[in-house]
Order: C-alpha cells, then structure tokens, then sequence
C-alpha cells in the first residue's frame, strides 16, 4: 500500500502552473495507486498570509472546487479542508517542540522574507514576519505525517519542505521509536516549474501567469501574449527554450508534437503557433471549466464534498495522533 497525499495552498486563481506542475501530476498519481489518497486545501498555511475574511473563504472556494472540476474520484480520493482536521494541529504542536529552531532559520521563504527585509533597508530584518511563516515547515510536517503517507508529490519549491518533514519525524522516532512514518521524498525529475508568458517563473506575484479557468475568450488573449522571439513568419524557429511549445507539449499528443516540431523547422508565424496552442489548451481544460463555473454558482456542492472528506481523512489522522500521544506519554 502506498499512500499518496498532497495540499495545495489557496493562493488565490489556480494558474495552469499550479495544475501542470502539482495538482495534474497528483491527480494521476491519485488514479494509479491502489490504495486511498489524500488531496487537501492547506487553508490554514494561507492564514499566514491572509488576513481578509472574504478574500480568504473565497480563496478556499476556488482551490476545491477547481481540485474537484480537474477530476478526482471520490471514491478513491479524499478531499479534505486543513482547518476541518484538529489532528493536524495537535501534531503540528508536538512536532514543534522536536524541531530546532535552526531549522526553521533555513526554511527557503522564511530566508527569501529576511532577504526582502535587507534589501529594502529595513532595520528589523524579521519585519512582516509572523509566527505562522516562521512555522509553516511544521505544519506541512504535521500535514504529511498525520496521514502516515508514503509519497507526497510537490513541486520543485517544496522539496526542502519535504526534507524538514523527514528530519523531524526522524527526530521524534529518535526519542520514542519508530512511530511516524517517513514520507518519501519526490525524485527530481518528477517536479516541474512552469514558466509564466513572460519568461519568468510563472507565479501571481509577477501577474505572468494564465488562470486555468479563465473565460474561453480571456484564454485566448493570454495565449496571444507569450513570450516569443520577433523573427518573421517564414524564418526556421528554434524549439529550444520557445515558450509556446513549452506549454503544447502539456497540452498536445505526442504526434502532434510531432507536427510542430515540424513546422518550426519549416517556419511557422508565432500566431499560428499560439492559435494551435490555445485549441490543445481548450481541448483539456474546457470540460473542467464547466464543472468548476458550476460548482462556484452552487457553494453547497463544494460544502459537501469537504464534509465528507473530512469525516473520512479523521479516521486516518485520529489513528496517528493515538499513536502519537500513547508514544509521548500523554495519559
Ligand atoms: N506548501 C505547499 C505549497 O505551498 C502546500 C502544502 C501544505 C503541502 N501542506 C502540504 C503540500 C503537505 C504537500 C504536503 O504548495
């Protein structure tokens, strides 16, 4: 048995990088294995960050229903809300005190925060930093091992996460004996980042990157906005590093991959390029579309499926965090 888990945080509009690079993968991943996986919503790790009321319940609204648009099977998947799991927490208390302090000063985004800091002259270099960041690794630690999972497929900015997630639970077996299991780290080649349409890292900070669930029409306008070289329509194209054909392999069948790998070689207008690009997008994404603009008319939908999950993702938690408080000596 191998247990698949995954979270994604609501950020806001999933963007066809959170789909191609964690929630496609995890998905597939999810339909192959035989024995029951775990996708949740890591709502509480947005907190972090997050301090709106509307902006936040709208967040979680749009992450589940578009991780229910993209076609899990609920039987075989349980999708769940962070917040609806106290186990989580209590693990995540525990763990902490297994957690050295110099850890956490390592952490990636806690360093990128102190590095802004810097930057911007600011005398106090912790300055915008809460608690909740600065523990954000032993949450998602909490996250992983209350489920006892196996394989956690994230993208490439999380692997450090992974490696905290590792270090702590070897800790705590340390002390106690072996109790929590180890997740599995992801192999490298496993975790993509995508790029955004303007060449960087695709992300939401730098308004580069394409909502997977953007209106057919505004798809289509975004699609027209990628990045290319400026060399004339009949003039042979390189394939290497051309965005546009970055984001067709995602989308397009190997053959016609083929085709146009064919056609840069020839010379190909980039429009045509992009025009062909947005249909290999539509193709996909417009079935799930349909589901996701119904599920966000209709909130209840959305309530029920996480109710559900939650209840079952307990039943998994709560027999991990037994196992926790026996080993610490909790009476
Ligand atoms: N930190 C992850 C991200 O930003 C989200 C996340 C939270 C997660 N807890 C997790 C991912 C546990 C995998 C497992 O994408």
């Amino acid at each position: 048995m191998k247990t698949i888990l995954t979270g994604i945080k609501p950020t806001g509009q999933i963007h066809i990088g959170n789909y191609l690079g964690a929630m496609k993968p995890a998905i597939e991943a999810c339909k192959l294995s035989q024995d029951t996986s775990y996708l949740f919503i890591a709502d509480y790790h947005a907190l972090t960050a997050t301090h709106d009321k509307a902006t936040f319940q709208e967040m979680v609204y749009e992450v589940a229903a578009a991780w229910i648009a993209c076609g899990i099977d609920p039987k075989k998947t349980v999708v769940y809300l962070q917040s609806d799991v106290p186990e989580i927490f209590e693990l995540a208390w525990i763990l902490s005190c297994f957690t050295p302090k110099g850890f956490m000063n390592r952490a990636h985004a806690y360093k990128a925060k102190i590095a802004e800091n810097e930057q911007n002259g600011k005398k106090d270099l912790d300055f915008g930093v809460n608690m909740g960041l600065f523990n954000y690794p032993v949450l998602m630690t909490a996250d992983i091992l209350a489920f006892d999972a196996h394989e956690v497929p994230v993208g490439e900015d999380q692997i450090q996460h992974l490696e905290f997630a590792r270090d702590i639970a070897q800790k705590f077996n340390n002390n106690y004996g072996e109790t929590l299991k180890m997740p599995n780290p992801i192999k490298k080649g496993e975790a993509k980042l995508i790029t955004g349409i303007d060449g960087r890292k695709m992300s939401k900070s730098y308004s580069n990157s394409i909502p997977l669930f953007a209106p057919e029409k505004k798809l289509r306008k975004l699609v027209m906005k990628v990045k290319t070289d400026s060399l004339a329509p009949e003039a042979p194209k390189d394939p290497e590093g051309s965005l546009p054909l970055e984001y067709f392999k995602e989308f397009a069948t190997d053959e016609e991959v083929k085709i146009m790998l064919g056609r840069y070689k020839e010379g190909v207008a980039w429009g045509d390029v992009k025009q062909n690009l947005f249909e290999v997008m539509n193709r996909e994404i417009s079935p799930m579309r349909q589901v996701y603009d119904d599920l966000m008319a209709d909130k209840s939908s959305i309530d029920a499926v996480l109710k559900e999950g939650a209840s079952k993702a307990r039943e998994r938690s709560q027999d991990v965090i037994s196992r926790v408080r026996m080993a610490i000596g909790k009476r």
